[in-house]
């Protein structure tokens, strides 16, 4: 794993952002592993600007996201269909048809995460997956426990992780108990991954992520059986590393 210290979020950001610009020159058909929350905000914008400067474009990308809340449809403001619509897809030339995000209100899941996996591996792979890190090192929606070898799948949601997501919803609305969230094998299946961690909140997990042991216990220390992982970490976030 490598890791690349940067000073605080805006330059985790910019470092993120030249590694995905430089992706998105280099391959022809560009296939992104997408990631929702506050990490990832930064690198979007700096995306839109530079797509907009006419740096780069989503003519040919495909993205998949890595998971949705369960009983929320696209239009919902607390869902990742309308963070991503919000946070990046409006504002850039990517087709809207090719940009997939999970669906939180699928007749039937157990078909939409077998179809969610078809259409990875139809779309070639993810060249690039982009993750956060969760607290209690979930990785995409992938709590503590959750098996190496899972494919997109149901997930229940962690106390911490609903407390963690609350400040994202509107009055009014609780953090659903449930999401859909590709499998952990599905992520390590992605030729390469990113994962950005900022700020002293993710200090304890950055420290365990490099520093901890190989466990299903903290799905994020899956990364280390992966030969092409970057971690992209700021100060603050590093702040407990030995
Ligand atoms: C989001 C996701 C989660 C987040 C993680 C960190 O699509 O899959 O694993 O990356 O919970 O969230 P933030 O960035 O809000 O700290």
């Amino acid at each position: 794993m490598k890791l690349i210290k940067a000073v605080d979020y805006t330059d985790m950001s910019n470092l993120a952002c030249d590694l995905i610009v430089q992706k998105l020159k280099d391959l022809a058909e560009p296939v992104l592993g997408l990631a929702t929350g506050s990490t990832p905000e930064g690198l979007y914008e700096c995306l839109i600007k530079k797509n907009k400067q006419g740096e780069i474009t989503f003519e040919n990308t495909t993205s998949f996201n890595l998971d949705e809340y369960i009983g929320l449809a696209d239009d919902n403001p607390n869902s990742y269909h309308y963070f991503m619509n919000e946070k990046l897809f409006d504002h850039v030339n990517i087709a809207k048809e090719r940009a997939h995000v999970p669906s939180g209100v699928a007749k039937d899941f157990t078909e939409e995460c077998e179809q969610y996996e078809k259409m990875i591996t139809e779309a070639g792979g993810i060249d690039v997956q982009l993750l956060g890190l969760g607290v209690n090192g979930h990785i995409g929606f992938n709590e503590p426990g959750t098996s190496f070898s899972s494919r997109t799948h149901v997930v229940e949601l962690d106390e911490s992780t609903r407390n963690a997501n609350a400040h994202f919803f509107a009055s009014g609305w609780e953090v659903p108990s449930q999401a859909i969230s590709m499998g952990i094998e599905t992520i390590m299946e992605s030729k390469e991954i990113i994962l950005l961690a900022s700020g002293e909140k993710k200090a304890e997990a950055i420290a365990r992520l490099l520093n901890g042991e190989v466990s299903e216990a903290f799905p994020a220390s899956v990364l280390h059986n992966h030969a092409n992982v970057t971690i992209i970490a700021d100060e603050a976030a590093r702040s407990k590393l030995k």
